[in-house]
């Protein structure tokens, strides 16, 4: 029996969260596993009215789960910054999250914004450090107010960190099996002491690795081959911020947030994973939000668990859903509503 910790959170989150629960029930079934979710209410909604976050009491109860289903959280009536850190960072750094795992999938050519590009051309994934660097919120005021101000943001690298990030990636590409090539995507030309620890590492580590083609990419030239020519990757490695922003544009070819999941991974812990998209407010409560980032979240889940079949069940049915059902991918144009969608996929499942 897993236990899961569910988080609808805020806004969109709940209706997403519903459907890849109703998607998971059903593979359950059919797989012949158990579990028992249970709901947290850690969101924006929750801050507002008691002023509440995630403490550390909350981490040690989430530490007795096997995995986290967060929906998504954000308010805008909330400062930004402040459910950041005290809910999904807290939550990220607290559990030891240290990996950002985003896969970057097309399903279907008529989805992507990029001329002529076919679903084996967008097949890659992203591994973001998702412990350090900008996140670490280390830096300074100085003058503050004063016209001779200066803010301070320290990039955190430690070669531990670094490394086991770098160590994840290779066996990851190792395991994937695909093209075998892990691309470290950096800005050594600039960022010349945190790039530097990264470069030495990767290619330190690449030597147990030399099954595993390395290759190199600055952060921007990374961007422009997303869109050239995103058919080059097959396992990307990165830092927290760069991570973020590739991945937001990684989440555009592959058809938009609609479609892209994530898990925040602690290979020795617990892990969580969540649609990358935000809360979405204005869709909220109306049932036109896309669940399906947040039933590949739950598939990505089910994998994690070692519940391999299951997950594969559950892509496969999102890919058939994907292909031959949906108008679209984007919040009021997929030609059904959001349970609907979940649905479908519990319909194709095989
Ligand atoms: C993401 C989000 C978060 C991040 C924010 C909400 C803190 O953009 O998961 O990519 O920057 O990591
Ligand atoms: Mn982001």
């Amino acid at each position: 029996m897993f236990k899961i910790a569910v988080i609808p959170g805020d806004g969109t989150g709940p209706e997403v969260v519903r459907e890849g629960l109703k998607v998971m029930e059903a593979a359950a079934k059919k797989f012949g596993f158990k579990y028992e979710a249970k709901a947290f209410d850690f969101s924006g909604a929750r801050y507002l009215k008691t002023g509440k976050l995630v403490g550390d009491q909350d981490i040690e109860e989430l530490k007795k789960y096997n995995a986290i289903y967060l929906g998504a959280v954000g308010d805008p009536d909330v400062k930004p910054g402040i459910l950041e850190t005290g809910v999904l960072l807290k939550l990220r750094f607290s559990l030891d999250q240290y990996i950002n795992l985003r896969p970057v999938k097309l399903y279907n050519s008529g989805f992507c914004p990029l001329k002529d590009k076919r679903p084996e051309d967008i097949d890659f994934v992203v591994v973001r450090e998702n412990s350090e660097g900008l996140y670490k919120g280390m830096g300074e005021f100085r003058d503050k107010g004063t016209k001779d101000e200066v803010a301070i943001q320290v990039s955190y690298n430690t070669r531990q960190g670094v490394e086991r990030c770098i160590r994840y990636a290779f066996e990851y590409a190792r395991k994937r099996n695909k093209r075998k090539k892990l691309t470290l995507c950096g800005k050594t030309n600039v960022l010349t002491y945190a790039w530097d620890l990264w470069e030495r590492t990767f290619y330190e580590v690449a030597r147990e690795y030399p099954d595993i083609t390395t290759d190199y990419a600055h952060v921007d030239a990374t961007t422009m081959w997303f869109v050239k020519n995103p058919e080059w990757f097959d396992v990307i490695v990165t830092d927290n911020m760069f991570g973020d922003i590739i991945t937001d544009l990684g989440a555009m070819i592959q058809g938009g947030m609609g479609i892209a999941a994530g898990g925040n991974i602690n290979p020795k812990g617990v892990s969580m994973f969540e649609p990358i998209g935000g809360s979405a407010p204005k869709y909220t409560g109306q049932n036109v939000i896309n669940p399906l980032a947040a039933v590949c979240a739950g598939a990505m889940l089910l994998e994690n668990l070692g519940e391999e079949k299951a997950a594969k069940s559950v892509e496969d049915a999102v890919i058939e859903v994907v292909q031959t059902k949906l108008k679209s991918l984007a919040a009021g144009k997929m030609g059904y509503s959001t349970s609907e969608v979940g649905d479908l996929v519990v319909k194709h499942l095989k």
